[in-house]
């Protein structure tokens, strides 16, 4: 790892053993990208981005009308300067002015990380990252620009962040702040989104980009199930095992925007960063702005080869370090058990049955609290509902604890009912306009988290739940989108900083939360996955994926959330049948086979179940048990399937000694063409063992030859192999 400046042509080189990132100087002003990619030793300009007169092009110089802003590769392009392109930042003074000139002003490399004021980032230290600060300068209004970017030893991954500073004596709002620009000079990409909605998140869409744009964007005031905070490159030969791939994504979970964007000749436009449409922030002279960090991460390894530095990363260097290798326990969950009609006689019920089963968390769901019937009331107090649980939270807890299960509890705590003691105490928090009655969305309204008095006030009430009932985990909702964004509380020129603001107070509660509490177990959910994003990992090291608990339905969601998000932070549930979202009825091998991905769950009344299916679950616990660390901290591959009608998913341990095989066959077919799956990973001079069968096989036949299945005539079948290396 490394970072040269090579003061003869002005060159920054950014390099591990995986990954080199190339940045020049052109004209002793601007910053133009060279490379991004695998690694190379050296970069000596063999693939130059020739430049020539192409006329109606605008020139900083006029002397040389080869050069225009227009053309050349970018790493941070301005507003108004001739670069018709989508901008990264647009700044603008008090007179209304937003021309701005901002020219390289030179730079700092050293060890270890800069600190980004109140937003999570990737961990790295003095031994493991290298830090390079570009500076650039507006000298005729004084305002600065500073370019973080961070090099890390073991990840194909650079991350990149933006400070602006106030030198100048006004005040200044910035309208636009972008985290990160990178132009591709090579136009031949296809582009990975992950869209979709409540029970249908993290859809892939893949597809050309052709003389246009793709943008994908939250103004929802949380990164949302809609559209997730990441845009993939990918040559269009790559598959999951081959070919080039660029990963862009952002520690932040409030609205974005994500931009792919082919310009006039060619060249591929990258960006991410907080959504400008809606926002602006104030800055007075001396004070500076920090916006989140962008990871950009590279493999040529295909699509599960850039999935597999993400997961690194994320284990590494952004979940906590407390729970960077901690199994997780598996979890009973109350709420497709009974929704909000829980008590506590049903509560000890469940927790008896789980505890023979196996369980090792039995979590509360919604409903515990006062006026909590239905979704139309409830929220904001934090009171024990004294009828449901007569003996209150703390004792119950208790003799929970007692059966040898952990205690966790559901809270939405972003969130207020209009019949709460809160809301009436405090209107004021909500975020609304006074002139209108803020928008309902399941019946609630967003308590204004940038407020310091509500981050306490829910610090405080949080806390002491946690403390009384010896909470072990909270799963954190979150279950409607802002609205109304209006805060008394702000001038008439900061309300575009509301969203933000929002964001950084979620963010400082929960750091709070995280310090005094450090190994409270948090599961982040918003609907299912509609935050799930590298920002709410770092306080969260475990994810609702989506509420959807439909084995064959959650196939593409598991998959697609997949490719950034690691097996280790999967939440998955077995639920009943016919399945509460989609009505399907599929078999328990099949729920059990598509919940390994991840952490092992499950959300069904067990108390109405018979003798036979407790027996089925109880030894899908052992079963689980004896192979958790493999499900969890293994790293996962989607793999290659000769038949779409056929998913096949593939876990290996860190030693490469076991494997674990997913085969999900979706329907029964009308004639069999026998599906091809094969292995990937082993060592093709080693042999493997199919523990159930006995049955042996070189590690170069289950990859090159790959594994088959006889017929099975049923809809949504699955099967589960595992291989363990053995000596021959
Ligand atoms: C939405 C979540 O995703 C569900 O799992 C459940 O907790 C409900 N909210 C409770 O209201």
């Amino acid at each position: 790892m490394n970072i040269d400046y090579n003061s003869q042509n002005n060159t920054f080189h950014l390099y591990n053993s995986k990954l080199s990132y190339v940045i020049s100087v052109e004209k002793n002003q601007f910053l133009v990208t060279q490379y991004f990619g695998k690694r190379i030793r050296s970069f000596n300009m063999s693939r130059r981005h020739w430049q020539y007169d192409r006329g109606f092009l605008s020139n900083p110089d006029n002397a040389d009308k080869q050069f225009s802003l227009d053309v050349i590769l970018r790493e941070f392009p301005d507003t108004f300067q001739g670069d018709f392109r989508t901008a990264a930042y647009r700044i603008r003074s008090e007179d209304g002015d937003a021309v701005t000139r901002f020219k390289f002003a030179g730079h700092k490399i050293y060890r270890g990380k800069q600190d980004l004021s109140g937003l999570p980032q990737v961990d790295g230290n003095e031994n493991d990252t290298l830090t390079l600060e570009i500076y650039l300068l507006d000298d005729i209004r004084n305002l600065k620009i500073i370019l973080f970017y961070n090099i890390y030893e073991d990840v194909a991954v650079v991350t990149r962040s933006v400070k602006f500073i106030n030198d100048s004596t006004e005040t200044i709002c910035v309208e636009k702040l972008l985290s990160m620009n990178i132009d591709f000079l090579d136009e031949d990409w296809e582009v990975l989104t992950l869209t979709g909605s409540h029970l249908d998140e993290k859809r892939q869409n893949r597809r050309a980009i052709l003389s246009d744009q793709i943008r994908i964007e939250s103004s929802r005031g949380t990164s949302s199930p809609q559209a997730t905070p990441f845009i993939g490159l990918l040559k269009p030969q790559s598959n999951e095992f081959v070919g080039d791939c660029v990963g862009i994504t952002i520690m932040y979970s409030g609205s974005f925007e994500a931009t792919v964007q082919k310009a006039q000749f060619g060249s591929i436009r990258t960006q991410i960063g907080i959504n400008s449409d809606g926002f602006s922030w104030v800055s007075n002279p001396s004070e500076s702005l920090d916006v989140p960090e962008a990871i950009i991460a590279f493999s040529d390894e295909g699509t599960n080869g850039l999935s597999n530095e993400f997961h690194k990363l994320f284990e590494s260097r952004v979940i906590r370090p407390q729970f960077r290798e901690r199994e997780r326990p598996i979890l009973i969950n109350t709420w497709e058990s009974f929704y909000n009609a829980i008590d506590e006689t049903k509560v000890l019920e469940l927790a008896k049955v789980s505890k023979d089963l196996g369980f090792e968390l039995l979590v509360i769901d919604d409903g515990w609290f006062k006026n909590r019937n239905s979704d139309a009331s409830g929220l904001g107090d934090w009171v024990v509902d004294g009828e449901k649980f007569p003996s209150g939270l703390a004792a119950l807890s208790k003799q929970i604890r007692e059966m040898g299960l952990e205690f966790g509890l559901w809270f939405e705590p972003e969130m207020v009912s209009k019949d709460s003691n809160l809301f009436k105490q405090h209107p004021d928090w909500v975020i609304c306009s006074h002139r209108y009655e803020p928008i309902n969305s399941r019946n609630q309204f967003v308590l204004n988290l940038g407020i310091k008095d509500v981050q306490n006030y829910l610090f405080e009430k949080i806390s002491t739940i946690i403390i009384e009932s010896k909470v072990t985990y909270i799963k954190w909702d979150m279950n409607r989108h802002l609205t109304d964004l209006f805060s008394a509380g702000l001038s008439n020129s900061q309300q575009g900083e509301l969203s933000f603001r929002y964001t950084l107070g979620l963010y400082s509660l929960l750091e709070k939360l995280n310090l005094c509490f450090p190994d409270v177990l948090f599961e982040n959910c918003s609907s299912g996955g509609g935050r799930l994003d590298p920002g709410m990992l770092r306080y969260m090291p475990q994810a609702w994926v989506s509420d959807n608990t439909d084995a064959i339905g959650r196939i593409n969601i598991q998959e697609g959330t997949s490719i950034l998000f690691p097996p280790s932070i999967l939440g998955n549930h077995v639920s009943d049948i016919p399945n509460h979202q989609v009505g399907r009825i599929t078999p328990i091998q099949t729920r059990f086979n598509v919940a390994l991905l991840g952490i092992l769950g499950y959300e069904l009344d067990l108390t109405c179940l018979d003798d036979k299916e407790k027996f089925i679950i109880k030894s899908q616990i052992d079963f689980y048990k004896s192979y958790r660390s493999l499900f969890q901290f293994g790293k996962f591959s989607k793999l290659y399937s000769s038949n779409s009608n056929y998913n096949a998913w593939q876990i290996i341990s860190k030693n490469a000694e076991l494997i674990a095989v997913v085969v999900i066959q979706k329907l029964s077919p009308n004639s069999y063409r026998v599906p091809i799956i094969k292995l990937a990973g082993l060592d093709s001079e080693s042999f493997y063992e199919n523990i159930e069968s006995g049955e042996v096989f070189g590690g170069d036949e289950l990859m090159f030859s790959g594994i088959s299945f006889e017929r099975v005539r049923t809809d949504f079948y699955s099967w589960l192999k595992i291989f363990k290396k053995v000596n021959k």
